[in-house]
């Protein structure tokens, strides 16, 4: 696995100039996929009459257009990955195994290049941007290894008379619509490979914010292997592609990543004329808990890092912390002077660790909220959007909020970190655990007594003591299986974990009498 991701084993190795020599030719070698059209792939390249703009938050500039998929273009390709998956499934999993590590490989090569256009589509800085193809990487290698492991999920069962003989066979659904965020490549590659690898077809409506990337590994995984006709590539809005990809019969599973709000449209909505797997993974308000036996400087970077990491864009990252009244005020200090060393710039730079947020609704949103922070709260740092090309925003910390204000229990999806001030850890779970969310936390102190508590109580999916280098964000593909409770998701399974296959799989009990 790329798990520790490839800039900290370069470091590592001592060759942190190598990985900028690299990115940055990836910068320059990306321009030529730009100003360009790419078409569907729905076996052959398919246009349409309506294009959609892949638009730069670096400058607010388009840097590509792809297709508007009309619904006529998606029941086309959803009959035609109906036809085929059986074929794909019957291949064995053997030979889908050895081909979806083939795709592995083939993204691999393709590293650079990829991390070099998610600065453009979404804003990625490279190390950020590496991380996230080193983790759908991951993804890729787990699921197909993972499958092998399992001798492809087929068991003996044994005799129900003396005279049979039983098998129990786990087999796809047929075709999976997976339905992509902006925030996470690795996502995108993830949901992906889990039906795929277990003999599924694939419908991908990728995120119209990270179209190009999501395209060019559909090309390589076609490169690699995964035949045309069981991995369509349908981009467009949600409202027709999503909508329509959802509602047809012949669509046999639903994986979603995204918002809560579209999450649960889509839960309900699917399963209207037909009962089908419906894996939703949604939104997140996540919190950290500082204790006062913490380590304060520890505590104050992984909170940083959690909060405005990807300029809190993540679905783990922090955006509500819970401090003991004895360190409040000295944490709020350090959290201050910390937080106003990050400047928002250009994900290009090497220097880069606050890039600009996704789009101009996002931007739009930070605008609206500053009214929002001051009614509810104060501003301790931040509050304002750049007056410059792109969507550039500060890191925004407020405190002096109540317990239900909006900005403590929704989720806002940009870099802003709401702070309260509890009495005890008890009351800090208490909180966490009235919230209709539940995706990831972490807590910092120092006693094993606390994090006991706080592992035991908290009702929260992915939940980490102590870490330094990421708060809250962060899971590695097999060590972190990465699961939301409650409103954060349908599953109960994590992504990048042991159980996630055996959601894209049917039993069927298979007997022979003799
Ligand atoms: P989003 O909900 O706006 O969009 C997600 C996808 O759904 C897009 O491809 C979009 O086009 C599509 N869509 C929109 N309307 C649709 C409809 N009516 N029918 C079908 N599809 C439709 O989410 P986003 O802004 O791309 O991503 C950010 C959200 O994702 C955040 O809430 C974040 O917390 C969440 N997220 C969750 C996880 C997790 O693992 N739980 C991981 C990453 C992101
Ligand atoms: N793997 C990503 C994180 O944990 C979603 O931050």
């Amino acid at each position: 696995f790329e798990n520790e991701v490839t800039f900290v084993k370069m470091q590592k190795a001592g060759k942190e100039r190598e990985f900028d020599e690299k990115y940055e030719a990836a910068l320059k070698k990306c321009q030529s996929y730009f100003g360009k059209e790419y078409p569907n792939i729905i076996l052959s390249d398919v246009v349409e009459e309506k294009k959609i703009s892949d638009i730069s938050p670096i400058d607010g500039k388009e840097i590509a257009k792809f297709q508007n998929s009309s619904k006529e273009s998606v029941e086309k390709a959803i009959d035609m990955l109906h036809d085929n998956y059986k074929k794909w499934f019957n291949l064995g999993y053997v030979e889908r195994s050895r081909i979806m590590l083939k795709v592995a490989d083939r993204v691999a090569e393709e590293k650079y290049l990829l991390s070099a256009i998610l600065a453009y589509e979404n804003g990625k800085n490279r190390y950020e941007a590496m991380a996230d193809v080193d983790e759908g990487i991951d993804f890729l290698r787990y699921y197909a290894l993972n499958l092998i492991e399992n001798q492809g999920f087929i068991r003996f069962t044994g005799k129900g008379y003396e005279n049979e003989e039983s098998l129990s066979v786990m087999k796809p659904y047929g075709v999976f619509a997976v339905i992509a965020p902006f925030n996470f490549y690795a996502i995108t590659v993830g949901m992906m490979a889990g039906p795929l690898t277990v003999g599924n077809a694939v419908a991908l409506k990728p995120s119209s914010d990270i179209p190009l990337s999501s395209y060019l590994t559909v090309r390589f995984m076609h490169e690699a292997g995964v035949p045309k006709e069981v991995l369509a590539f349908i981009s467009g809005s949600g409202g027709i592609v999503g909508k329509t990809l959802v509602e047809n019969p012949k669509i046999g599973g639903v994986v979603f990543t995204g918002s809560r709000d579209v999450g649960m449209d889509i839960y309900h909505r699917a399963t209207q004329k037909m009962p089908k797997p419906v894996i939703t993974e949604m939104g997140g308000k996540d919190a950290i808990i500082v204790t006062d036996r913490c380590n304060m400087n520890k505590a104050v970077e992984g909170v940083v890092r959690a909060a405005f990491g990807f300029a809190g864009q993540k679905c783990s990252a922090c955006s509500v912390v819970y401090v003991h009244e004895g360190i409040y005020q000295e944490f709020l200090k350090k959290l201050k002077e910390r937080t106003e060393k990050i400047k928002p710039d250009d994900p290009r730079k090497k220097e880069t660790f606050l890039n600009p947020v996704v789009n101009r609704d996002a931007f739009e949103k930070f605008k609206q909220m500053k009214d929002k922070f001051t009614k509810e709260g104060k501003v301790l740092t931040g509050g304002n959007a750049l007056d410059r090309d792109g969507y550039y925003v500060e890191p925004t910390v407020v405190v002096d909020l109540e317990s239900e204000a909006y900005i403590v229990r929704n989720e806002l999806f940009l870099p802003v970190l709401a702070v309260r001030k509890v009495k005890d850890l008890r009351q800090a779970v208490e909180e966490i655990n009235r919230s209709e969310y539940g995706l990831t936390g972490g807590i910092f102190t120092e006693d094993p007594e606390e994090i006991k508590y706080y592992f035991e109580n908290a009702d929260v999916g992915v939940v980490y003591a102590n870490r330094e280098r990421g708060g809250s964000t962060g899971a590695m593909v097999g060590s972190q299986p990465f699961v939301g409770w409650k409103s954060s998701g349908s599953s109960g399974k994590g992504t990048g974990s042991f159980y996630y296959l055996q959601q894209f799989l049917r039993e069927q009990s298979q007997t022979i009498a003799h």
